[in-house]
């Protein structure tokens, strides 16, 4: 049975949008970038996202040893390294000579420049320059290996940066605080959208349209909600339903909730460590979480941020580069992950429409005269989706089994004659979904596609472990989804909406509404167990007559 569970402390939710640098005794933060609107922008960015912000601070050298003598001039430190001062950096801002300082490294980038994915131009504009401000959030921790070490130039010489300023709030981080003040405690959330709500307000504009991006105009989005709305209870009365619980197993997982945490990349918008706060909420819930292998941080830290014996499912992609798909899913099969999710409706790119939009707010494309080489930003979604593969056929699941003996569940099914493919390829579970409107718009919903899976296949459901997600908002939802058949639910967006409001905390609270929700749901139809929870206790909205009604209506046991 659930527990109602003990809030973890307070924390850090509150005051983090304003991350402003503050220069004290002998520690200072690295300094503002140049163009004050894309500066905040992106500040606001990471400081919605909730984070406490550590830009990298360095210690003053107490020490000013010896000028350096090659190539530039710069001061020795004991240990024979060698610093930059600011002065020479402000030298490096042309095409054919230009340097930018991140994380208190300088950096050669003439060369690169040509080749940047956000373009050349974004970079001249921070030329001579520390970048890290703008940089921070808009590239994975790794982008800095894509130079080679030649154009690594060594450390700034902290004692020659200008002193911070305090900067101006813009109106976003001023729209965030003011929001962040009015944020009500955790308790008071009661609905699984109230999250979504508050996140609206207390999100930076590049985190809230990511999460809540989706393909083309929207539709598949919208209707994965809406198509729940077709499907109503046939409650059973004089059950006594008092004494069940929700406790669960899908693909050999056990959970304390018949829900899961979707796979959600994070593409650099929260903090580095930003997946540890949803496997710690997870935890405390005891229900399993999907991890994006986008995740921003390390496999490794996730893994060691569990509790005992919590149960984990990694999600992949198949990289081009195969070798590299080898080697992860050795790693992942090696750290004790409990399956293997193969996402596989994600192969192609899509438009997420908002997400474009607020990039090019970001980051404009660039006003090159080149016209050819100018192109429109691509929004976050589509910079990290390069490295796909994108002509993956059904063999490619026996390459996956190759490689692992951990159970492969399929996520992305979205037609009855697919699952039915996934069960001769031997997989052990499916995830009807369409990644939440995300890839193709009029993709079905997936409670439909069950719902169809039930009335025309139903003996699937004895041959494979049928999960689904997109659109699932109340506890009704999830029960709904399992009396047709589901054996669990995920949850992508609201679990990110109740992080980014409330952190670890929301994501407890998350787990709560739906425990609150599900349990009265069951009891008010006569279920005791999630066993109980068949196809006779739901169907199609209306009365059940004429074409309307499904082949069980009025042949439910008395
Ligand atoms: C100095 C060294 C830099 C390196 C090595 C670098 C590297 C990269 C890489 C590898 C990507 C692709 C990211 C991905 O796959 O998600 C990227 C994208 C991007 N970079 Fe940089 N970058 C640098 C500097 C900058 C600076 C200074 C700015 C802006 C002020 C910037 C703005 C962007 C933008 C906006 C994108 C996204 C492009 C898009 O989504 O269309 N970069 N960069
Ligand atoms: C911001 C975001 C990032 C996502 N990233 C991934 C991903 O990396 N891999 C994946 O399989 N699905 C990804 N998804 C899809 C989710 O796993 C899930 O299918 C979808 O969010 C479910 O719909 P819902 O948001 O309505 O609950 C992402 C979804 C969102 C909103
Ligand atoms: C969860 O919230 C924390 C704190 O607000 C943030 O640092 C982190 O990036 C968030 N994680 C995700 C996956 O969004
Ligand atoms: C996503 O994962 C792939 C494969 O591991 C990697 O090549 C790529 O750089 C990652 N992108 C981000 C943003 O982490
Ligand atoms: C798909 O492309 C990859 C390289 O990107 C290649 O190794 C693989 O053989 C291709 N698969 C098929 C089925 O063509
Ligand atoms: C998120 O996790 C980090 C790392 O464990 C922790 O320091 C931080 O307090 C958490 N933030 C929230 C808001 O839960």
């Amino acid at each position: 049975m659930f527990r109602y569970l003990p809030r973890a402390a307070r924390s850090t939710a509150v005051g983090s949008a304003s991350v402003r640098a503050t220069a004290r005794g002998r520690y200072f933060t690295s300094s503002a970038a140049s163009s004050r609107q894309r500066t905040s922008l992106v500040l606001a960015a990471a400081a919605a996202a909730g984070i406490a912000i550590t830009y990298k601070t360095f210690f003053i050298p107490s020490i000013k040893a010896d000028e350096g003598t090659d190539k530039y001039p710069g001061t020795k430190q004991p240990s024979g390294q060698k610093l930059i001062s600011f002065e020479e950096v402000q030298k490096h801002t042309k095409h054919d000579d230009c340097w930018v300082i991140i994380d208190g490294n300088v950096y050669d980038v003439t060369d690169f420049l040509e080749q940047h994915p956000g373009g050349a131009e974004i970079i001249l504009a921070n030329a001579g320059k520390d970048a890290t401000k703008i940089f921070k959030p808009l590239h994975p921790p790794d982008a800095l290996d894509t130079l080679a070490p030649s154009q690594h130039l060594g450390p700034v010489d902290p004692l020659s940066m200008p002193e911070p300023t305090e900067e101006e709030p813009t109106e976003e981080e001023l729209r965030i605080e003011e929001a962040r003040k009015k944020l009500p405690p955790v308790d008071s959330m009661l609905l699984v959208n109230d999250f979504e709500d508050w996140a609206e307000q207390i999100l930076s504009g590049t985190a809230w349209n990511y999460y809540k991006s989706a393909a083309d105009r929207e539709i598949t989005a919208a209707e994965n909600q809406d198509a729940f709305r077709r499907y109503y209870f046939r409650p059973r009365m004089l059950r006594d339903a008092t004494h069940g619980s929700l406790n669960t197993e899908f693909v050999g997982m056990q959970t304390a909730l018949p829900i899961f945490i979707s796979p959600a990349a994070m593409a650099k918008l929260g903090h580095p460590l930003g997946e540890v706060n949803l496997t710690k909420g997870a935890g405390k819930c005891g229900i399993v979480q999907g991890i994006s292998i986008n995740a921003s941080c390390s496999l490794d830290e996730i893994m060691s941020a569990r509790e005992q014996n919590q149960q984990v499912m990694f999600q992949i992609y198949l990289n081009k580069d195969r070798k590299a798909s080898e080697a992860l899913l050795k790693k992942v099969t090696e750290l004790g992950a409990s399956a293997v999710i193969f996402t596989v409706d994600a192969a192609w790119r899509s438009k997420r429409t908002r997400d474009v939009r607020a990039k090019a707010a970001v980051a404009p494309p660039p006003s090159s005269k080149d016209q050819s080489k100018s192109k429109a930003p691509l929004g976050v979604s589509q910079a990290i989706s390069g490295y796909q593969d994108t002509n993956l056929t059904w063999n490619d699941l026996d390459f996956i089994r190759k490689n692992t003996n951990l159970p492969i569940i399929v996520k992305g099914i979205q037609s009855v004659e697919d699952a039915e493919l996934c069960v001769q390829h031997g997989v052990q579970g499916i995830i009807l979904s369409n990644h939440g409107g995300r890839q193709c718009d009029f993709a079905p919903a997936p409670i439909d596609l069950l719902y169809e899976m039930r009335i025309n296949k139903p003996e699937l459901f004895d041959k494979i472990d049928v999960m689904m997600d997109g659109g699932v908002r109340s506890g009704a939802d999830v029960v709904k989804a399992l009396a047709l058949g589901a054996k669990a639910v995920g949850l992508g967006r609201s679990f990110l909406y109740a992080n980014g409001t409330h952190g670890e905390d929301g994501v407890v609270r998350l787990c709560q509404i739906l425990a609150e929700e599900i349990t009265n749901t069951m009891r008010n139809i006569g279920a005791n167990d999630i066993s109980d929870l068949k196809p006779e206790l739901v169907g199609p909205a209306g009365p059940w007559v004429y074409g309307n009604a499904p082949p069980w209506a009025g042949k439910s046991k008395a």
